[in-house]
C-alpha cells in the first residue's frame, strides 16, 4: 500500500509539472485519465477502446495515456485533479460526486432503480442526467458518460447477513457520501467511511467486518480472499461517472468534440458489453476458489428501511422532483423481475 501511495505522489507531482509545462509530447497534446480499478477490469478496457479511438481519428493532435489502479491516487484526489486540470479525465464513483454537487446525491439513494433495465434506461435518459451531469461545471469539470457498476450488496468476513439484524454492531466499510453513512446508520450497522484503495488492508487487520459493493470487488481487490459472505440485499445501483476538465473539453473544436463525444459512447458501451462477463467470472472464482458463499435474503425489510430516504432528498432538494419522477417512469415501465 505505502510504496503505491509514495508512487502516486511522485506522479502526481510530476504531471503537475509536465500540466504547468504545458503537456506537448512531440507536438501531441497528452491527455491523461485515471481510475482506480485494476488493469483487466471492465472500466480500464473501455478505457482502452477510448484510447484507441481518439488516436485514430485524432492521432496526430492527441495521444492518450490511462491510468488505472489509483495510480494517480484516490478518486476524490484524481476529482481535484480533473477540476484543475493537472489531468483531463477521471473515472469517479458517483458517491463522491454529491460532496462536489448535491444533485448527485440522488443516484445513490438506496432502492431508487427498481431494475437492471429500469437503472440503465433511466442513465441513458438525457432528461434525467443532463441537469446532473453539468451540474459541477462551476466547479471546473463535468460528467460526460456514466459507466456501469453492477448492483452493491453486503459482504463480511465471518457473518452471514440475512437481514438488517444481521448487521448490528458490525463495521461495515462504505465510500465517502453522507448517503452511505446515512444508510449504513438506519440498516444498523456502524457506517466505517474509507478510500477503496484502504479496504483490502482494513478488511485484513479487523479494523472493519464488513464492506458492499458489486461482486468484481471480491476478485479484482481480493476481498473475497477475507470476506467469506456476500448476501444479495440489492441496496444500490451507483454508477461510475467519466468527468472532464471543462477547460480542455471547451478547448476542443466542433469537429474534435464529435470524436469525443463517439468516444465517451463507447466507454459506456466497451463496459458494459464486458460487464457481465466480468461479474460471472468474479461470481465463478469467488465460490470456487475463494470459499465465498453467496446468499439470498428477502431484499423487503432493507428497502422498507431505506425508503424513507427518498423523501427526505426531495424534501432537501425540491429541484430533483422532476428527475426523481422520470426515474419512476422507467421503474413502471420495466419492474422488477427477479434478478441477480
Ligand atoms: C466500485 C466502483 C468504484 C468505487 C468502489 C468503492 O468498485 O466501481 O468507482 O470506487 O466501488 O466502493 O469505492
Amino acid at each position: 500500500m505505502k510504496p503505491l501511495r509514495t508512487a502516486a505522489a511522485m506522479l502526481c507531482s510530476l504531471l503537475l509539472l509536465t500540466a504547468l509545462s504545458g503537456c506537448a509530447q512531440g507536438g501531441r497534446r497528452m491527455i491523461r485519465i485515471g481510475h482506480n480499478q485494476s488493469a483487466d477490469h471492465p472500466t480500464n478496457l473501455a478505457l482502452l477502446a477510448f484510447e484507441a479511438h481518439i488516436e485514430a481519428a485524432l492521432g496526430d493532435r492527441y495521444e492518450v495515456e490511462v491510468y488505472p489502479s489509483e495510480l494517480l491516487g484516490s478518486q476524490t484526489d484524481m476529482v481535484q485533479l480533473t477540476q484543475t486540470g493537472a489531468i483531463d479525465f477521471c473515472v469517479a464513483s458517483n458517491s463522491i460526486l454529491e460532496t462536489f454537487s448535491e444533485r448527485y446525491t440522488l443516484f445513490n439513494l438506496p432502492y431508487l432503480f427498481v431494475s437492471r433495465d429500469a437503472y440503465h434506461q433511466a442513465m441513458d435518459d438525457p432528461e434525467i442526467t443532463r441537469p446532473i451531469f453539468s451540474s459541477t461545471r462551476q466547479a471546473g469539470f463535468e460528467a460526460v458518460t456514466w459507466i456501469d457498476a453492477g448492483t452493491r450488496n453486503f459482504y463480511t468476513v465471518s457473518t452471514p447477513i440475512q437481514s438488517p439484524a444481521d448487521l448490528k454492531g458490525l463495521k461495515i466499510r462504505v465510500q465517502q457520501s453522507p448517503t452511505n453513512v446515512t444508510m449504513m446508520r438506519l440498516l444498523g450497522g456502524s457506517a466505517t467511511p474509507m478510500g477503496f484503495g484502504e479496504v483490502y488492508t482494513a478488511l485484513q487487520s479487523k479494523v472493519i467486518d464488513g464492506a458492499e459493493n458489486n461482486e468484481l470487488a471480491l476478485t479484482s481487490n481480493g476481498h473475497g480472499d477475507v470476506c467469506k459472505y456476500y448476501s444479495y440485499d440489492m441496496h444500490q445501483m451507483i454508477p461510475d461517472i467519466l468527468i472532464g476538465n471543462c477547460d480542455f473539453l471547451d478547448s476542443l473544436s466542433e469537429e474534435e468534440r464529435a470524436v469525443f463525444e463517439e468516444g465517451f459512447q463507447l466507454v459506456n458501451s466497451v463496459e458494459r458489453q464486458e460487464w457481465d462477463k466480468a461479474v460471472d467470472a468474479a461470481k465463478e472464482r469467488a465460490e470456487n476458489q475463494q470459499g465465498v458463499t453467496f446468499l439470498y435474503p428477502d431484499v423487503q425489510p432493507f428497502q422498507t428501511i431505506c425508503i424513507p430516504m427518498h423523501q427526505d432528498l426531495l424534501d432537501d432538494c425540491p429541484d430533483l422532483v422532476p428527475i426523481y419522477e422520470g426515474i419512476q417512469r422507467w421503474n413502471r415501465q420495466y419492474p422488477q423481475k427477479g434478478e441477480q
